[in-house]
């Protein structure tokens, strides 16, 4: 079944590893506090671990777990009923059909093919001020605001995104080629929002 939905749907229900979450936990320190609301999606939950992680790190967000293959989002779905978890939910749904406008930060682990279709996507409906996340695979014609190399044996990259304000003054197109640049912009919840780089040291 799984590997029946991961020649259908192009990305397997492989968990970001628990060194990988905590190098994703530790970018994004300091980028969502202040910000009281907003829903946090994980864009293929997979079985479930690391939109957990990111619940219990952010109590405050609502946590949306996207995931399309039945197998893994029913184990995510039965965990959750013996371990609830107040700000946590997973759909059986296709991300890429999902509305993504009051997102404040999109967390995903997925394959270059998908992150193409996803780049355009997020690049459209993502507020201004928005953070994607991504572990492994970069989104095509952004700028990251940060990017680290786990600890892991691949020395897989993991890079953090910001959706710019300027972004509806600007043509999409134009986005797409050379890819959002600023690093400070104004985000909904706050008067402004600052990302820099997070201090590994700390
Ligand atoms: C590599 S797993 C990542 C799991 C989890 N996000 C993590 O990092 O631990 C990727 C998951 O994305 C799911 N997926 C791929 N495309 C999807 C789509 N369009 N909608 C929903 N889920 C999708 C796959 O079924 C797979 O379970």
């Amino acid at each position: 079944m799984i590997v029946c939905a991961t020649v259908a749907f192009g990305s397997p229900p492989l968990p970001s590893s628990p060194r990988l979450q905590r190098v994703m936990m530790h970018m994004l320190k300091g980028h969502l506090t202040g910000i009281a609301r907003g829903t946090i999606v994980d864009l293929g939950s997979g079985w479930g671990g690391l939109a957990r992680q990111l619940a219990k790190r952010f109590p405050r967000h609502q946590i949306v777990g996207y995931e399309r293959s039945t197998l893994p989002w029913l184990v995510s779905r039965i965990w959750l009923l013996m371990v609830p978890q107040a700000n946590l939910q997973f759909r059986h749904a296709d991300f890429m059909k999902s509305d993504v406008s009051d997102v404040t930060l999109a967390v995903c682990y997925l394959m270059p093919g998908i992150m193409v279709k996803l780049a355009d996507k997020l690049l459209r409906e993502l507020p201004p001020g928005a953070l994607v996340l991504s572990n492994t695979f970069a989104l095509p014609g952004w700028q990251p605001i940060d990017q680290r190399v786990g600890p892991d044996l691949f020395a897989s990259r993991v890079y953090l995104y910001a959706v710019p304000a300027q972004l509806a003054e600007r043509s999409i197109a134009e986005v797409r080629s050379h890819g959002p640049t600023r690093q400070t912009f104004q985000h909904p919840e706050r008067d402004l929002f600052v990302c820099e780089p997070v201090d590994d040291s700390r």
